[in-house]
């Protein structure tokens, strides 16, 4: 009989190699992220990850039409073994063993349901994940981004919580969060429109006030120009 989905989740295989004493090492989304996972998951949805583990092993156990972008061919050898031994079927799951960075910009950009970015947690890969992906992501579909506790993946939940494009859904504290995607993702936006970077910069008086009209914050800007 096949793993379940509970199973694969309390007893997440070691997918990720060997550290420097020879033990097998994984880095695999928290049991509470894989649950928020397994919810969100149906059979067919468009589903695409940076980065390969315990969450492909999810993604092709729900029979999402999965796309895992890693560069590690020894990681999706192991996740295909583990695969094939517990009865799971990756028929629907289409690996591109290569870095997201580079292999994203070359994709077809058709819809996805849901996205997980948990690749090179660098700068600005988590940047370049997100931007190549946001756009295809379909109103309402939802964004998962791990391990919010590093820099570069905190910057891109903090921005996100900000920016009017998108609704916080859920959040595992200083694990991972969970958006949903509200509004079409312009790739074009002016930095102006975007209030986490307004908030952020150095600005004179003036520019702030232009750049609050454009977003249509006219209370604050009113609060703000009221003398003390
Ligand atoms: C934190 S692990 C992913 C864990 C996985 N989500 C799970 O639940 O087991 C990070 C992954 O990113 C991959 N990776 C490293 N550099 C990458 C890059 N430039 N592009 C895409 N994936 C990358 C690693 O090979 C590894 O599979």
């Amino acid at each position: 009989m096949a793993l379940r989905a509970q199973e694969l989740i309390e007893s997440p295989p070691h997918l990720h190699g060997f550290d420097a004493a020879g033990r097998p090492e994984s880095w695999a989304l928290s049991p509470e992220t894989l649950r928020l996972l397994d919810d969100a998951i149906e059979p067919g949805s468009r589903t695409l990850e940076t980065g390969a583990g315990v969450s492909t092993v999810l993604f092709a156990l729900r029979e999402a039409d999965h796309v895992c972008v890693a560069p590690a061919e020894d990681e999706v050898r192991r996740i295909r073994e583990f695969c094939a031994a517990n009865g799971i079927s990756t028929e629907r799951v289409s690996f591109v063993v290569e870095r997201s960075e580079l292999a994203l910009p070359r994709f077809e950009p058709t819809a996805l349901d849901l996205v997980l970015i948990d690749g090179s947690h660098s700068f600005p890969n988590v940047f370049i994940d997100w931007h190549y992906t946001a756009a295809r992501l379909r109103l309402g579909g939802l964004l998962f981004v791990d391990d919010i506790n590093l820099w570069t993946p905190r910057v891109l939940h903090d921005f996100l919580r900000e920016d009017p494009s998108w609704a916080l859904d859920a959040e595992v504290p200083m694990r991972s969060a969970v958006f949903r995607k509200q509004l079409a993702v312009d790739g074009a936006a002016n930095w102006t429109e975007q209030p986490f970077v307004v908030a952020r910069s150095h600005l004179t008086r003036g520019s702030r006030a232009m750049a609050m009209l454009r977003q249509g914050q006219f209370r604050t800007l009113l609060r703000r120009l009221r003398p003390r």
